[in-house]
């Protein structure tokens, strides 16, 4: 019997959730798009690592439906807000048809199905947000999570929907930067950097997220659960903060204002999320702000995985 099907398991939030399942003892079927990156001796025969390609809906079926999975965290997805609005057609594909795909096989499965999501299905013009607010994006991908939401919601499922907000965690397996490493990165390089003053965001430390997800998972909580940092900043903020921590000079960093970009996608202005529902409910109590960068950018013997 598996305990639980991942997809996504190659990206941030897998790399935290694959080992969390393990040292919970459950028996993990962890899939990503080709091959594995995560450590190899993250798998035995109770944790495995499988190829699927989810916009493949005969491989999802099939594999389903060979498995049976008691539970689908499916955190795969295009997360990047600009990939989506250049290419809106593969966006929806993968965040909203490939979800049907694993709703349709969970379904003939019995499987319960937690659906990971974002900030991004609000319009940034009254954040901090709660469970209740109404969702409203301003851009595809978070059109594209919200469409995929509202299928997890209609499935007559076991269904739960887990909403986060800028994760960053340290990932020794994947390139993929973060506000802390980017800020590091160029500081170090003594290259100037502009950052934007007016978004506000209560940033996620990944350990976090996995933890959370799993709270919801393991208590059948149904619904949609905000699991996000408790700290509500802005990306100067955080970057001012990761100087500081890092004992870094600032002077390089200018402050702008979120209108001085021209992206592809437009962002949500404020966001972030209140989490008493989470703490309340579930005992979700995320790290702080300093904890999440001394996990992320401090010394390697912290455990900070
Ligand atoms: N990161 C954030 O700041 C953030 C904020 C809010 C919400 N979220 C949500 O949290 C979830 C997890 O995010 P994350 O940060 O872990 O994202 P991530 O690092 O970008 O990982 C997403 C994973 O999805 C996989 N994927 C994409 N297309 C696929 C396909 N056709 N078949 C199978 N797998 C596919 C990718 O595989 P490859 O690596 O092979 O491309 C990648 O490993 C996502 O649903 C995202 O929308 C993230």
């Amino acid at each position: 019997m598996w305990d639980f099907m991942i997809t996504g398991s190659n990206g941030l939030l897998g790399g935290f959730l694959i080992p969390h399942l393990r040292e919970r003892g459950y028996r993990v079927l962890a899939t990503g798009r080709g091959p594995c990156r995560l450590p190899a001796g993250w798998f035995d025969d109770r944790v495995v690592y499988h190829s699927l390609d989810i916009t493949d809906g005969k491989a999802v079926w099939d594999f389903v439906g060979r498995y049976r999975p008691v539970r689908i965290i499916h955190a795969a997805a295009i997360t990047q807000a600009d990939d989506c609005e250049r290419d809106p057609i593969g966006c929806w594909s993968v965040n909203v048809t490939a979800t049907r795909f694993l709703l349709h096989a969970a379904s003939a499965a019995g499987a319960a199905f937690t659906y990971v999501s974002t900030d991004f299905v609000f319009d940034g013009e009254s954040g901090p947000y709660l469970e209740s607010d109404l969702p409203g994006p301003v851009n595809f991908y978070g059109s594209s999570k919200l469409a995929a939401e509202r299928a997890v919601a209609a499935s007559g499922l076991a269904w739960s929907i887990v909403r986060t907000v800028l994760v960053y965690g340290r990932s020794d397996h994947q390139a993929r930067s973060n506000i802390m490493t980017w800020v590091r990165d160029n500081l170090a390089a003594g290259r100037k950097i502009r950052v934007v003053d007016d978004q506000v965001r209560t940033p996620t430390w990944a350990g976090d997220l996995a933890r959370g997800t799993l709270l919801v998972a393991e208590s059948n909580a149904g619904g949609i659960w905000h699991i996000s940092g408790a700290d509500a900043l802005t990306p100067y903020e955080m970057a001012v903060r990761t100087a500081r921590f890092l004992g870094m000079d600032d002077s390089l960093m200018t402050r702008v204002t979120a209108d001085s970009f021209t992206q592809p996608a437009r962002r949500p202005l404020r966001t972030g999320f209140i989490i008493d529902k989470a703490r309340r409910d579930l005992g979700y109590q995320p790290v702080s702000f300093e904890e999440g960068l001394w996990l992320t950018l401090g010394d390697r013997s912290s455990g900070g995985q």
